[in-house]
């Protein structure tokens, strides 16, 4: 997000069913994936669905820094002129990562191992951010960095001269720094090895693969070992980037919880490292139906229909499970607030440190609107009272967190009183059209002066 983007405070109120369909735009961490192999292609790679929100805009413009070209056809498809692995030239300037994560993340690794400086920062959600978790990687590839207390931005990377490959042991379930990993491995000599204890999205595998990189993942007593030969020519391809589960599950989960919904959401992406939503959603009791199921472009995709669930109830969701959905706890803590019982929600220490720290955000918003949450270092739990039983009528803070802004819009519209958040600007990060989309299927959504 731009530190100097307007506050939007939106009221949504509780209205009637939410139906029609709901086109979702294109899978975040894939459309960075795409911009940033297709940067190190050699030749043009085309990209159609490539989500057209602020987070990836800013990849864009920092894969034009490093010296690729990248242009936006009228039609809406993408075309990224590759420089090839290893051909990156250093940035004129500092590198704005806004408010995205997996843009800086996976950049320092692309750039970590060539041989030149690049200073990264972002806005004040990303600064506050930690980076050790890269950081501490891309250093046993010879690169050195200096960033501020705890290597957090601005921080400047020197890329390694003489690159060494790496082998690593991934000590937090986190596909940024798996793939900010590998990245780095693309321009280094011999094999760069990943070990990750519990599978994470594997987008940028799959891609890499398509690429033509000599990549395998193999399932080990120790984990899910990946490795990477270095130094491949990546070739060209043309990608089709799915619908972005994580955006889905808001209009999806809204479905479930306002009465007389029902939404069909086309072309979702259902890569297994990112469905866990939808498995707990069932096991809650949701009346959800995944029609068409098909592979498109490596990543399996459905037509996903989602209907008024009255009879959810509360579960317990495995821990083991947490990093398939990793990013869909807010909105499933908006679900648990309208099914029946308790949810509990144990292993998702790493929600503290995302946009913001999303349990405690979710858990002082949700307590003001009156639903008994409880939460320790690394779970929370939530106690519904079935549908319709949640009093909200309070504002809630979205933390520059467009996934915390748009679960608390979600609650208003099953509440009994309305809920207002203090900003919506977060949501164009990786949902420009949410508010639009949400109106069209019926939803209250009013901008408050
Ligand atoms: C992402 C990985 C996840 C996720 C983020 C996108 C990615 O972060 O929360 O929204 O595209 O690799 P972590 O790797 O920190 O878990």
């Amino acid at each position: 997000m731009s530190s100097n983007a307007a506050r939007i405070a939106i009221k949504a109120s509780p209205g009637k069913g939410l139906t029609g369909k709901a086109t979702i735009p294109g899978d975040k961490s894939i459309s960075h994936r795409a911009l940033i192999l297709g940067a190190m292609a050699v030749g043009e790679t085309t990209i159609t669905g490539l989500l057209e929100g602020e987070d990836v805009l800013q990849t864009a413009q920092a894969m034009r820094a490093l010296g690729a070209e990248v242009e936006r056809a009228s039609d809406g498809t993408w075309h990224v002129y590759g420089v090839g692995v290893g051909g990156f030239g250093e940035p004129c300037n500092v590198i704005d990562c806004g408010n995205s994560g997996t843009g800086v993340r996976l950049l320092m690794g692309a750039v970590a191992t060539h041989p030149f400086a690049v200073t990264f920062t972002g806005d004040a959600s990303l600064v506050k951010r930690p980076m050790e978790r890269v950081v501490t990687p891309l250093e046993g590839f010879g690169t050195r960095t200096v960033g501020r207390s705890g290597n957090r931005l601005p921080l400047t990377l020197v890329g390694a001269q003489a690159p060494v490959p790496l082998r690593y042991r991934v000590p937090v379930p986190s596909a940024q720094v798996k793939s900010a990993i590998l990245l780095a491995g693309l321009n280094a000599p011999g094999e760069t090895i990943v070990i990750e204890e519990q599978a994470t999205r594997d987008h940028t595998e799959r891609m890499l693969a398509g690429f033509g990189a000599d990549i395998t993942t193999e399932i080990t007593p120790e984990g899910r070992v990946i490795t990477l030969k270095g130094m491949p020519e990546l070739i060209p391809q043309n990608i089709a980037v799915p619908s972005d589960p994580s955006s889905a599950a808001f209009p999806v989960c809204a479905a479930l919880i306002v009465p007389g919904s029902e939404v069909l959401v086309p072309h979702i992406g259902l890569n297994p490292t990112r469905a866990g939503l939808f498995t707990t959603l069932q096991e809650m009791g949701a009346n959800l139906t995944f029609e068409n199921m098909r592979t498109e472009g490596g990543e399996p995709t459905a037509d996903l229909r989602a209907c008024y669930s009255p009879q959810m109830h509360g579960i317990t969701v495995p821990a083991e499970r947490a990093a398939s959905m990793i990013d869909e706890y807010p909105i499933l803590g908006v679900v648990a607030a309208n099914a029946n019982g308790e949810t509990r929600m144990p292993g998702v220490a790493e929600l503290r440190v995302k946009e913001s720290d999303r349990i405690a955000a979710m858990a002082d918003g949700l307590r003001a609107a009156g639903v008994a949450v409880e939460d320790g270092p690394d779970w929370w739990q939530v106690r519904g009272d079935g549908p319709g039983s949640v009093p909200g009528g309070m504002t809630a803070k979205a933390h520059m967190d467009h996934r915390i802004a748009m679960s608390f819009l979600i609650l208003g519209l099953a509440a009994k009183t309305a809920v207002q958040i203090d900003d919506a600007a977060p949501i164009a990060t990786s949902f420009p059209t949410f508010v639009a989309l949400m109106r069209s299927l019926g939803a209250e959504l009013a901008e408050v002066a």
